[in-house]
């Protein structure tokens, strides 16, 4: 039994198998349509969520399965007291397969542990949101043709973000990607990613503030929200939210086949006026998700194709 605790968990071998499924399954979509028949996906959700959790869903009703879960810490016993490691065990008698979310780094893992079932990561606090990542890998893939040889902006709180410290611990395996990290001084990206995942790697990359200055090198720019619930005070958040604001003047400084992507949800630091631009992808981008989802389903419940 496998679960999906880090987008290293899978090798980019495997990356690209499941990117051919998820183009099958979006090809054809009816060759799947009861390949979950009679499997439940449980989506346990301590932390709010729209994209991930709804993904889920319809990524298992897609395959014909069913779903069950919460989508709240105050609407499942953990506002009683119940520890995770107690909740999956009861969890993995009622469905075959689980996406969970969780304000802690580390719940899903301390999960995965006491489960009989396939656990999978939908975000455990600062640290890592793999879907989100295969999300982003998907959404490459398809848009570019391939992922290598890419000048990546990263462009936002690169501190408390978790899509960013997953995707850069996953692109970091793709031949020539060279990183722009653009983010005010107290969002930079923590050490760790920075010394055990880019040096280590030998990755190129240079970190700046200013978008503009980024922006004409970009292949790649993705945006980020400021992670308003992980701050210690909400002034420090006031003061950050509206750093970056990518607008339509700026995207004039930006390549013809940049991509802008983004995992949303987005607060002000995408102006809507930027979402008629070709070169916005991040709803084709949440659209992915399901595709990426299903196959990810799929293969951890080890369907045989009929
Ligand atoms: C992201 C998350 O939850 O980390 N959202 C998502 O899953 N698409 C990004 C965010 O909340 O800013």
């Amino acid at each position: 039994m496998r679960h999906l605790m880090s987008p290293l968990d899978f090798t980019t071998e495997e990356l690209e198998q499941l990117m051919d499924l998820a183009d099958d399954m979006r090809l054809h979509p009816e060759q799947y349509a009861d390949a979950c028949h009679g499997k439940k996906l449980a989506t346990c959700f301590y932390e709010p969520s729209t994209r991930t959790r709804l993904s889920f869903e319809a990524a298992m009703l897609n395959l014909g399965g069913s779903v069950l879960g919460f989508s709240s810490a105050d609407s499942s016993s953990a506002a009683k007291g119940e520890s995770v490691s107690d909740t999956i065990r009861v969890i993995s008698s009622y469905a075959d397969i689980c996406a969970m979310r969780h304000p802690k780094e580390g719940a899903p893992l301390v999960a995965s542990s006491h489960s009989r079932i396939p656990v999978i990561n939908a975000g455990d606090g600062g640290h890592q949101h793999p879907t989100q990542t295969l999300t982003d890998l998907y959404t490459i893939r398809s848009l570019n043709g391939s992922i290598g040889n890419l000048t990546i902006g990263l462009c936002g709180d690169l501190k408390f973000g978790r899509t960013v410290h997953s995707l850069i611990n996953a692109l970091v395996r793709y031949p020539n990607i060279k990183f722009i990290l653009i983010s005010p001084e107290e969002l930079r990206i923590p050490e760790y990613i920075r010394e055990d995942v880019l040096d280590r790697n030998e990755i190129p990359y240079v970190e700046m503030e200013r978008l503009e200055d980024a922006m004409p090198q970009l292949d790649i720019l993705y945006m980020t929200r400021v992670q308003r619930e992980r701050f210690f005070n909400e002034e420090d958040y006031l003061r950050m939210k509206d750093f970056y604001i990518l607008n339509s003047e700026k995207m004039t400084l930006a390549k013809d086949n940049m991509m802008v992507l983004h995992p949303l949800p987005r607060v002000n630091e995408i102006s809507v006026e930027v979402d008629d631009d070709p070169r916005a992808a991040y709803f084709k981008q949440a659209q992915y998700g399901v595709y990426i989802r299903m196959a990810l389903i799929y293969t951890l419940l080890e369907v045989q194709p009929c």
